[in-house]
């Protein structure tokens, strides 16, 4: 494997100013849709399987470019709430992976720094992979470099409708009335409250749609799309996307901040 020093050399002779994180805006919560395994499997004539561990194996170096640039919070998208209507082989492959990955990448993880959190429906999953959620969230709470945010077993739609139940039963239990049911107060009551809102979604393999990722906290995130399939995107397209990113002009409803826009 190539050590960090020769990976940013080969790209800083290419371009220098890019990855040098002082001169591009860094999002504070980055999100990403990891899509494309399938694809690249085929590409290469092998079995969907070998995508999907292609992928995760990727995941360890979106956190080690994500350090680089000092991202503070990265969330993934590694299964969908729509994903259990594939055939029950690949959602087998696809939870082995994820009780594999945490085990064995601890290491790596550990010596980046890298807390792992869970976003989704974690209580609806089986018990052993639930137990995997719990070690490795205990196992990095002290870690603080970087927060990794594995949304498995998410959905967007779920996430609402479950904050809304949550709502619904405070509300019947007289604890508070439904006009004191504020944005704040809704977005307090999903899965990771204290986790500000992506500033970035990226999202590889040629589609252009969100699949039911982030629904609420993704209201005004930035959106950025490339061809790349998710075992192939590295520290280029993250870069890409970062340089992107930087030219965009954010301005929530209100007007430009940029002194020369009219
Ligand atoms: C993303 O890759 C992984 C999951 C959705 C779990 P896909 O498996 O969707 O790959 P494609 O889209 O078929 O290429
Ligand atoms: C989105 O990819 C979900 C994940 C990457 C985990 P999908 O492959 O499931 O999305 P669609 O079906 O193309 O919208
Ligand atoms: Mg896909």
């Amino acid at each position: 494997m190539r050590s960090d020093e020769s990976k940013f050399s080969i790209f800083s002779k290419k371009k220098t100013v890019e990855t040098d994180p002082s001169q591009l805006k860094i999002p504070t919560h980055l999100a990403v849709i990891m899509d494309g395994n399938g694809r690249w499997a085929k590409k290469r004539m092998l079995p969907r399987s070998a995508g999907h561990r292609a992928g995760a194996d990727n995941l360890k170096n979106l956190c080690k470019n994500c350090g680089h640039y000092g991202i503070k919070y990265v969330t993934v998208y590694a299964f969908s709430t729509e994903n259990w209507s594939r055939p029950e082989s690949e959602v087998h492959t696809l939870m082995e992976l994820f009780v594999e990955y945490f085990d064995r990448y601890d290491p790596e993880l550990e010596q980046e720094g890298i807390r792992v959190r869970f976003t989704g429906d974690i209580a609806a999953l089986p018990e052993n992979i639930q137990a995997v959620c719990k070690r490795a969230e205990e196992g990095s709470k002290h870690r603080d470099r970087m927060t990794l945010i594995v949304a498995f077993n998410y959905g967007g739609r779920r996430e609402i409708v479950q904050a809304s139940q949550k709502l619904a039963e405070r509300v019947a239990a007289g604890d508070i009335t439904s006009d004191q049911i504020t944005e704040e107060l809704f977005a307090q009551n999903l899965y990771l409250p204290d986790v500000p809102d992506p500033d970035l979604i990226i999202r590889p393999s040629g589609e252009e749609r969100t699949s039911n990722f982030l629904v609420w906290e993704g209201a005004y995130s930035e959106l950025w799309f490339s061809d790349v399939l998710w075992p192939d995107f590295g520290m280029q397209e993250l870069t890409d996307a970062l340089i992107a990113y930087t030219k965009r002009d954010r301005r929530f409803g209100g007007l430009s901040e940029k002194k020369d826009d009219v």
